[in-house]
C-alpha cells in the first residue's frame, strides 16, 4: 500500500504553512502571483528566544517565506533539560508571533529520531505542535551507528503515517552526514547516498522532503583550512533525477549549508587580540564553510531548503566578542543583546538574499542589492 500523501487542506494557526508548502513556492519560483526562478529557503536552526525573534525580523524585512528549526537539544534547551516542555513552549511563542507576523513561517523538528524512545515521543509531540518533522533515521543515535535501509524505512514510513494526514511535511535522510551540530547531532561516520536505495526510500516512505548526503557536514569545520569544500555535484544530480522521476513535489534538503562569512572570522579574530585572548585564535583560523557556488548550482536543481545554524552562532559569537572588546564595564544585558541581536537580524538577512527568498509575501522593506553585512555596528 502506498503512503499517505500529504493533506493539502489542514488549516495551521494564522500565517503558519507546512515547510513543504513553503518549500515547493520556492523550487516553483513563486512570489506573490509570479513565477520567476528557483530560490530556496534557508531553514535557520534557532536556540534562543532572541533568534526566534531575529530571524523572523528579517523573513519581515525582506517579505520572506521563513522556516524556523529546531532541533532536539534546541528544545531541551527552551524547556531546560525538558524537550516536551521546550516544544509546548516554542509552540505557543512561534504562534503568537506568527499571528503579528507579515509572510508566512513553518516550524519545524530538525533531526528528529523515530527510533529511541525519547526520540519517538519528541516526533510525535511535534507533530501535533509543529507545521514539519524530520525523521532521520539513517542513523541510530543512540548506539551511533548507520541503521540499515528496511530500519530507516520502516521508521521513516511510521512518521509519514502519522504526520502527512495532519498537513505535516516530512523530510527523511539517506546516507549518513557526518560532523557536530550540537550534543544530540553528531557522527563520526558518514556514507554517500546510494542511489540505488534511493528509488525504495522515497517509493516506500512517501516523503516529499529528503536530506541526502553528497558531502556537506555539519558544524565549523567542513574540510581543511584553505581548500574548498568539494560536494559530489554529480552524485546530487543523479538523485535529483530519481526523485523527479518518482514526485517532481519531492525537494532535496542540503544539511551543513553554513557557508561562514569570512568577515565574521575576521572580526572575532581583530577583537580577540584586542582582547588578547590569543588561546582561541588559530580555532578560529580553521573554521571552514561550505563552498556557496556549489549550494546556488543545486538550488536551481531541486535543493530548496538549505540547513543553515552554525553561522549564525558563530555571527552571534564574534559580536559578542565585538561588544565585550568595546566595553567591558556596562553593567546591563541589553547593551550587549542589542548588538547580538543586529549581528543576527543581519546574518539571517545576508543569507536569505543569497538564497533569494525576498519579495515572496511583500515587497522587500529594504534595498536588496545595497545591502551590507557589517559586523562593525
Ligand atoms: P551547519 O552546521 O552548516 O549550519 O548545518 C546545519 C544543519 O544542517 C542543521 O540540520
Amino acid at each position: 500500500m502506498s503512503a499517505p500523501s500529504l493533506n493539502k487542506t489542514i488549516n495551521f494557526p494564522e500565517n503558519m504553512r507546512s515547510a513543504h508548502e513553503l518549500i515547493l513556492m520556492a523550487k516553483n519560483g513563486k512570489k506573490g502571483n509570479h513565477a520567476g526562478q528557483s530560490y530556496a529557503l534557508p531553514a535557520f536552526n534557532v536556540t534562543t528566544y532572541d533568534g526566534v525573534q531575529a530571524a523572523c525580523e528579517a523573513f519581515e524585512t525582506l517579505g520572506s517565506s521563513g522556516v524556523l528549526a529546531f532541533s532536539n537539544s534546541a528544545l531541551k534547551h527552551f524547556g531546560h533539560g525538558d524537550a516536551i516542555l521546550g516544544l509546548e513552549t516554542i509552540h505557543e511563542i512561534v504562534k503568537f508571533r506568527a499571528k503579528k507576523s507579515s509572510v508566512q513561517i513553518a516550524t519545524h523538528l530538525d533531526h528528529g529520531d523515530n527510533i529511541g524512545e525519547h526520540g519517538r515521543k519528541v516526533i510525535r509531540g511535534a507533530i501535533e505542535m509543529f507545521t514539519s518533522v524530520m525523521a532521520d533515521n539513517s542513523t541510530d543515535h543512540a548506539n551511533k551507528c548507520a541503521t540499515s535501509l528496511k530500519v530507516n524505512m520502516d521508521a521513516t514510513r511510521e512518521v509519514v503515517e502519522l504526520a502527512h494526514p495532519k498537513g505535516v511535511s516530512v523530510e527523511g535522510e539517506l546516507g549518513v552526514l557526518a560532523g557536530v551540530e550540537d550534543e544530540d547531532t553528531h557522527s563520526e561516520i558518514s556514507t554517500y547516498t546510494d542511489p540505488i536505495e534511493l528509488k525504495d526510500f522515497l517509493t516506500n516512505t512517501g516523503v516529499l522532503l529528503l536530506a541526502p548526503t553528497i558531502g556537506t557536514m555539519h558544524g565549523p569545520n567542513k574540510g581543511k583550512p584553505g581548500d574548498k569544500v568539494k560536494l559530489n555535484i554529480e552524485l546530487a544530480h543523479e538523485c535529483l533525477k530519481i526523485a523527479n522521476e518518482i514526485n517532481n513535489e519531492i525537494i532535496f534538503v542540503a544539511h551543513g549549508a553554513s557557508t561562514l562569512y569570512p568577515q565574521v572570522v575576521e572580526y572575532a579574530i581583530k577583537n580577540l587580540n584586542t582582547l588578547g585572548l590569543n588561546n582561541d585564535l588559530e580555532t578560529w583560523k580553521n573554521f571552514v564553510g561550505t563552498d556557496w557556488d556549489q549550494i546556488k548550482g543545486l538550488i536551481g536543481a531541486g535543493f530548496c531548503k538549505i540547513n543553515t545554524d552554525t553561522e549564525n552562532r558563530q555571527t552571534y559569537l564574534s559580536a559578542l566578542i565585538g561588544a565585550i572588546a568595546q566595553t567591558s564595564s556596562k553593567v546591563d544585558i541589553r547593551y550587549y543583546e542589542k548588538t547580538t541581536y543586529k549581528a543576527l537580524v543581519d546574518s539571517y538577512i545576508q543569507k536569505l538574499i543569497m538564497a533569494g527568498n525576498y519579495g515572496v509575501w511583500h515587497e522587500p522593506k529594504i534595498n536588496v542589492s545595497e545591502f551590507k553585512f557589517n559586523l562593525n555596528v
